[in-house]
């Protein structure tokens, strides 16, 4: 077998500086065993997130000199309009200038305009964003991963699936009528970043038709899903993975788009709606929190450097090589016995750190002991998806109910590291294994009440 090449050249290099494990015993004790304190200079490879941190090509750079600012029907908007109208089909789309923006605006208008006065809002798994803004209208946030869906080890090819059985009972337990929107999470990040088959997609479709509930997709990896149906669903090997993506959005009544992930930029994101009432509300909520609905709060040289990205992120060479080089870590750590979530999506390797580190509990929180374990060896950044980020408080008490799984998640950016970096990172992973046994948990001591692993403080047991 031939190696699969990065299908790029490297015209802009940025340093990375070299630390010593000494000095990131002091970096990560002053950032109290956070990585989010941790500044990026004194990370020498940042896997922190895929989200925001792509490297842009130089037809995107290109593209955004022609970036045009004005305040009002810019050509940058009409470019970036079309190319999303043309993949997604929808009727309208609202740039916004992140993800979770796109977030607070439908979510708001669809409870504005269901009058429902306990909304429910199921997801396959919310990301945690989306849990937040759902709950921040005083909806209330379903989970509904597959059978099978949160068992690390299971390899399973379509585990960000949602359980259909459980959809249509929720449905019908509590009425068609409390539920103003099914969301589907493609590829579901929170649950491992595995992604949704085609036909669980379309049956999913089809039970909000027979209720006539909107259907809608969070898209930001809505390319590494269609590539997955491409190689893992039967009937789609020879489908374009442009085509795919088309199908996939045209099961829905509309998006919330982060295209900080499948957009190749820094920044972006979108609403995409079909409904008039919908889009009528969303545009004046659009214009009060982020801008004129031609930028959305992008600036015209974003909404150029999207344009060209969406474009580019549907290049199958391109998702050839990133799909091979996350499953080539993915088989390097299994080698080494390291517990992952399997089989690997598309952004992300999860380590199963509950299994990997048998002697911390949960109320230790073995990610967290991981995560701390991978920037002091090598310096790599990683986020922990486990109890830290996930737990609840037990109603009537302060007693913490731990999260369902204990993750580790190292999230590879696009088009920024090689596969030395990735062969470092196999080495830090190989020496982690050997001194495992003398990791200890932690305990959290200063925390915020919402979101808390952001800012979370922990000291070692
Ligand atoms: N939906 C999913 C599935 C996401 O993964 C994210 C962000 C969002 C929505 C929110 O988008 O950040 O543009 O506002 N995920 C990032 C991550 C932060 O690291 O996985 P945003």
């Amino acid at each position: 077998m031939r190696t699969i090449i990065e299908p790029f050249k490297i015209k802009v290099v940025e340093s990375i500086r070299m630390t010593t494990v000494s000095e990131r015993k002091l970096i990560l004790k002053k950032a109290h065993y956070n990585p989010f304190l941790i500044p990026a200079e004194d990370v020498l490879i940042d896997l922190l997130t895929d989200s925001g941190t792509a490297a842009m090509s130089s037809k995107q750079w290109s593209s955004m000199m022609d970036g045009d600012e004005a305040y009002a029907g810019a050509k940058s908007f009409y470019r970036f309009e079309k190319v999303t109208k043309e993949l997604t089909g929808y009727r309208t789309i609202l740039p916004t200038h992140q993800g979770r923006a796109a977030e607070k605006i439908l979510f708001q208008v669809a409870i504005q305009l269901s009058k429902t006065l306990s909304p429910v809002i199921p997801n396959n798994t919310h990301f945690d964003t989306t849990r937040a803004n759902v709950e921040h209208v005083g909806a209330q946030a379903v989970d509904l991963p597959c059978k099978g869906g949160t068992n690390p080890s299971l390899r399973k090819p379509f585990k960000g699936n949602m359980d259909l059985e459980k959809l249509e009972n929720l449905i019908q337990e509590v009425t068609p009528k409390r539920i103003p929107l099914i969301m589907m999470t493609l590829t579901n990040n929170s649950n491992g970043g595995q992604p949704v088959s085609m036909e669980n997609l379309k049956m999913a479709r089809k039970i909000a038709l027979k209720y006539k509930i909107p259907l809608f997709l969070d898209a930001a990896r809505f390319s590494e899903n269609a590539y997955l149906i491409k190689i893992r669903e039967r009937g789609y090997s020879n489908v374009s993975v442009a085509s795919i993506a088309q199908q996939l959005f045209r099961l829905s009544d509309g998006c919330t788009m982060s295209a900080k992930k499948d957009g190749l930029a820094n920044m972006g994101g979108f609403l995409g709606l079909n409904d008039p009432a919908w889009i009528r509300l969303a545009r004046s909520l659009l214009i009060l929190t982020e801008g004129f609905p031609t930028y959305g709060g992008l600036s015209g040289r974003d909404l150029d450097a999207l344009a060209q990205g969406f474009h580019e992120v549907l290049d199958e060479d391109y998702l050839k090589y990133r799909l091979r080089s996350i499953e080539y870590v993915a088989e390097k750590f299994i080698k080494l016995g390291i517990p992952i979530v399997e089989p690997p999506g598309g952004h992300a390797i999860y380590i199963d750190a509950e299994a990997f580190l048998p002697h911390i509990p949960p109320q230790e929180f073995p990610g967290q002991v991981l995560v701390a374990a991978l920037y002091e060896t090598g310096g790599i950044r990683a986020c922990e998806l486990g109890s830290v980020m996930f737990s609840r408080k037990e109603e009537g008490t302060l007693a913490e109910i731990s999260a369902p799984m204990e993750l580790v998640r190292l999230a590879f950016p696009r088009r920024v590291y090689t596969q030395s970096h990735v062969d470092y990172l196999v080495e830090v992973m190989q020496d982690i294994v050997k001194h495992k046994q003398k990791l200890r948990g932690f305990k959290i001591i200063r925390q915020e009440p919402v979101m808390r692993h952001f800012t979370a403080h922990f000291c070692p047991l």
